[in-house]
């Protein structure tokens, strides 16, 4: 077994419910706590949910800043806004109330607010020095497990997105409440419930972090997910199968957190930063094809997973890998989303831009079980169109 180290943030709560008594939970664990920051964005405001949380709060003598401006997949400029609001307001305590977006900026700033650093000194692995605010981060989307993970990701030009990785960046408590994800529509819970599998699956085959924690937890979440993803989808009100999901994508995050994800991150991304395709169906759409592409290297660790997710399914490991691949790509259609990259409105003559950006993915195509050309990167789009 190769050496390795393993972190996470030090306190979760798993709890349907949770949210109601945020202030409670707050007042218990950060006695210092005065002026909270809540940080969230219109879309999940206009579902009220925000506002108990805020009146939770605030019977338990917080005073509350609700930050409601952000937007997926944030620009730079929304995170400096967020931080000038932070330090305008003297703020002691960053609270993420959202989505992967809403938590990554809160990350941010708790980093950036109390700091001298400037964003563009931080981006990259380990360049954030000194502290941070508290930071609590509450998932409302089943997917990116960014309240346990150590990355933001900013939109930095038109199309590109940079990563700031650094430990400051774990939260000190992360909250799972599947109350607040009720109102998520059918087609993002599917493909942040997709982006969650992916997670697991690309830390079960990561290349040089692999371990045997992370596998634990690739397992486990891959088997919560799994079971729990089409009914969460069929019945958006079945608070069992929606803590399962957050618990499953929090339990993904914990993993590639410590075992990076690889190339179907790599391959998404430009969808993405080009087309605008949420970052869950992004991965979704590329799934199967670099699955497939993987094969020759990581069909022996496939197999065990679709142990998990297609448990019926005997034979070589080439014939229950393919099932893991026959079983995700059951599962993308079960739930409606867009399964071909033409139905999102790439064509063929979009495959060499795609693969060039691609290839800029360095720090994820490091941990792919196989190595891939840019040949390679323009075949898996050109199957997955
Ligand atoms: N830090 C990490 O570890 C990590 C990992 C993967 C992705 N990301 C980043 O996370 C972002 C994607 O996050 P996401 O997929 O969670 O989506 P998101 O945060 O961008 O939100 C997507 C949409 O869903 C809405 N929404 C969120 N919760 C809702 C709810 N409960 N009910 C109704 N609507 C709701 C939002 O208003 C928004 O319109 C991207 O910027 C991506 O780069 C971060
Ligand atoms: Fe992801």
């Amino acid at each position: 077994m190769n050496n390795f180290s393993f972190s996470t943030v030090p306190n979760i709560i798993s709890e349907t419910g949770a949210a109601k008594n945020l202030g409670t939970h707050i007042r218990s664990r950060f006695p210092q706590a005065k002026r909270v920051m809540v940080v969230t964005d219109p879309g999940f405001l206009r579902t009220g949910r925000v506002d108990l949380a805020e009146l939770s709060l605030k019977q338990s003598q917080l005073k509350v800043l609700v930050y409601s401006d952000v937007v997926a997949d944030p620009p730079e400029a929304v995170v400096l806004g967020a931080v000038e609001f932070a330090r305008m307001n003297e703020v002691d305590m960053i609270i993420g109330l959202g989505g992967g977006s809403s938590m990554d900026v809160a990350k941010l700033i708790a980093v950036l607010a109390p700091g001298t650093q400037a964003i563009s000194q931080i981006y990259g692995i380990g360049n954030v020095t000194g502290t941070r605010l508290p930071l609590v981060q509450i998932p409302t989307t089943a997917g990116t497990g960014s309240e346990v993970t150590n990355i933001a990701i900013v939109t930095t030009g038109e199309t590109t997105k940079m990563g700031v990785v650094a430990p400051q960046l774990y939260a000190d408590l992360a909250i799972l409440d599947a109350e607040l994800t009720l109102g998520l529509p059918p087609l993002v819970t599917a493909a942040t419930g997709i982006d969650a599998m992916v997670h697991a699956i690309e830390a079960y085959t990561s290349k040089h972090k692999k371990n045997p924690l992370s596998d634990s937890l690739a397992r486990q979440a891959l088997g919560m997910l799994s079971a729990n993803l089409t009914k969460a989808c069929e019945n958006g009100r079945d608070l069992a199968a929606r803590q399962a999901m957050l618990l499953g994508a929090c339990l993904a995050g914990q993993a590639f957190s410590n075992a990076p994800v690889a190339a179907v991150h790599a391959l998404a991304y430009p969808i993405g930063g080009i087309f605008h395709v949420p970052h869950g169906l992004s991965n979704a759409l590329v799934l199967p094809h670099v699955l497939r592409f993987n094969m020759e290297s990581a069909a022996p660790m496939y197999a065990e997973l679709a142990g998990i997710v297609a448990p019926h399914v005997a034979g070589t490991d080439e014939a229950r890998a393919e099932a893991l691949v026959v079983a995700m790509q059951h599962i993308a259609t079960m739930t409606g989303i867009e399964t071909t990259l033409q139905q999102v409105g790439i064509g063929e003559t979009d495959l060499d831009r795609l693969a060039d950006d691609a290839m800029l993915q360095t720090r994820l195509l490091g941990n792919n079980p196989r190595e891939l050309t840019r040949a390679d990167a323009y075949g898996i789009y050109r199957s997955a169109l």
